[in-house]
């Protein structure tokens, strides 16, 4: 059998697991959902679901990723499955864990795509020059234009796409320490920094006038604190910005030594994670287009789509800063990196299903996975809505319907005394048993009761298709799903011969 992979150092598994938390969720989609469901409106439910839901799912998917790597699991087909003697229907549960990073990878290399696209068309001065009117929709125009017929998608487009799987390819086949890690000890810093240099720029923009846009986020108010589909947002982006309940932090998480101290790893990600979201991410697009566009036209620009706020309101602040381009440059190439570091992360899961549950070689296993996720890509890049639909089920529902499934078997059939056991090994953090029934019993009830209020509010919307597009995003979820499942059914066989044989030499050693 061949050796797992496993990090270098403690600092490259912190940032590469900070790298695989902080991406487009924290400086686009955030600032994107803020504005669209009322910004302090926002919060409150984002606060809360941080802490009822996002930091205990993230400490249980660093426990249950570190014990998982032990027995040569790091998939969630095979994690689901190391708790139920293997069975079928464990690894077959195991296969939507398998498929959500999968999933939303699809259309998030199609953003990471348009970051790296714009970079470039800055520096070469091919974003459109800024129209001087005081009328907010007359000064997007030109940029919302622009940002539309780049994304019809043009061959240029389309060439970036091509290269940024071919990078992603590139470093992922070099590994987990060789690639993925030293990525993120160079991504990492430089989202930072950069982003620091950037949000004072926004908020100092028109006169400090940007700083409006961050009282917008942070005047929390309880105005909207019914509405259930402000709370499965709040709540969807938790799990989306912290890569929870989609096996991206587990599958990291079972690289790790057994000696690894899992809460303080959890804790560093989460940290980060949150610094980089609602420090950095609410300094920047938000704050820019305060001082740019009336408040009245944020929710409008939000509504182009949840990610393309970035795309349109930036590139029309920049170009009316001197040396623009420039500034864009930087901005899109940043934003690259920091969807760069978690692309990796998402299509780790599945690489890990083939190495570690079919024993493919790495090479294989890597080129398999991209040829997915280029299948996925162009979906998202040729139908339209597809990215939409996607990013709803994958990136926001199943989410939290897997993290339910998450609490529920490691908590519960693990049971409470086998989970706080492996909680509290190698830390000095011991912390109290009572906060693995908060984990155990709060986290899913608070998720339950958002699925249910929203589900029964909002059934119709949620159900049914008015558009041919979306089903077709549908078929093809459950077909990739059913394609996981069938390679989990399959690579038991394997699974089990393994486990026979070592037991078999474990009897020969007696
Ligand atoms: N957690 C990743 C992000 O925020 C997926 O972009």
């Amino acid at each position: 059998m061949t050796e797992r992979q496993s990090w270098g150092s403690k600092l490259g598994l912190i940032l590469a697991t900070a790298g695989n938390a902080v991406g487009l969720g924290n400086i686009l989609r955030f600032p994107s959902k803020a504005a669209l469901y009322g910004g302090g409106a926002f919060m409150v439910p984002y606060f809360i679901s941080l802490f009822l839901m996002g930091l205990p799912l993230m400490i249980i998917e660093w426990v249950i990723g570190r014990y998982a790597g032990r027995y040569g699991h790091g998939s969630m087909t095979g994690i689901l499955g190391l708790f139920f003697n293997h069975a079928s229907w464990a690894r077959i549960l195991g296969s939507i864990g398998v498929a959500i990073p999968l999933l939303i990878c699809m259309y998030y290399i199609y953003i990471e795509s348009w970051t790296l696209g714009f970079a470039f068309l800055s520096i070469f001065g091919e974003i459109p020059t800024p129209v001087v009117t005081s009328n907010a929709n007359e000064a997007i125009k030109p940029y919302l234009n622009f940002f539309r017929e780049y994304t019809n998608p043009s061959a240029t487009a389309y060439f970036f796409l091509l290269l940024t799987i071919a990078i992603n390819w590139f470093i992922l086949q070099k590994g987990v320490k060789k690639g993925i890690e030293i990525t993120a000890k160079i991504g990492m810093p430089a989202i930072i920094l950069f982003g620091f240099i950037l949000g004072l720029i926004c908020l100092s923009a028109g006169n400090w006038k940007g700083f409006e846009g961050l009282k917008f986020i942070y005047n929390l108010n309880f105005s909207r604190i019914s509405d259930p589909v402000v709370w499965i947002e709040a709540s969807g982006q938790i799990f989306f910005t912290l890569s929870l309940g989609m096996g991206a932090i587990a599958v990291y998480a079972s690289y790790t030594s057994p000696r690894e101290d899992v809460i303080k790893a959890g804790m560093w990600t989460a940290g980060i994670n949150e610094f980089v979201e609602i420090v950095i991410g609410a300094s920047i697009a938000i704050p820019a287009a305060f001082a740019m566009f009336s408040a009245l036209a944020i929710p409008e620009l939000a509504k182009e789509g949840t990610f393309r706020l970035g795309f349109i309101t930036m590139p029309a602040i920049f170009m009316s800063f001197p040396l623009g381009e420039y500034i864009s440059f930087i901005w899109f190439l940043l934003l690259f990196f920091a969807a760069l570091t978690s692309s990796l992360a998402l299509i780790q899961p599945l690489i890990a299903l083939f190495e570690d549950e079919m024993k493919w070689e790495h090479s294989k296993a890597v080129n398999i996975s991209i040829i997915l996720i280029t299948l996925g890509a162009h979906l998202s890049a040729f139908v339209p809505n597809f990215i939409d639909e996607l990013d709803f089920w994958a990136g926001c529902f199943l989410l939290l319907i897997f993290g339910l499934i998450e609490i529920f078997v490691f908590i519960w059939i693990f049971g409470i005394n086998n989970f706080y056991n492996e909680l509290t090994k190698n830390t000095n953090l011991k912390l109290p048993k009572f906060f693995v029934y908060i984990m155990g019993i709060l986290s899913p009830l608070f998720i339950v009761f958002i699925i249910y209020y929203w589900v029964i509010k909002d059934f119709e919307n949620i159900f049914f298709i008015d558009e041919p597009n979306k089903l077709i995003a549908r078929v093809f979820i459950i077909l990739f799903i059913l394609f996981l499942s069938v390679i989990a059914v399959k690579s038991k066989k394997i699974i089990m011969r393994d486990i026979r044989y070592l037991k078999l030499m474990k009897n020969l050693d007696r």
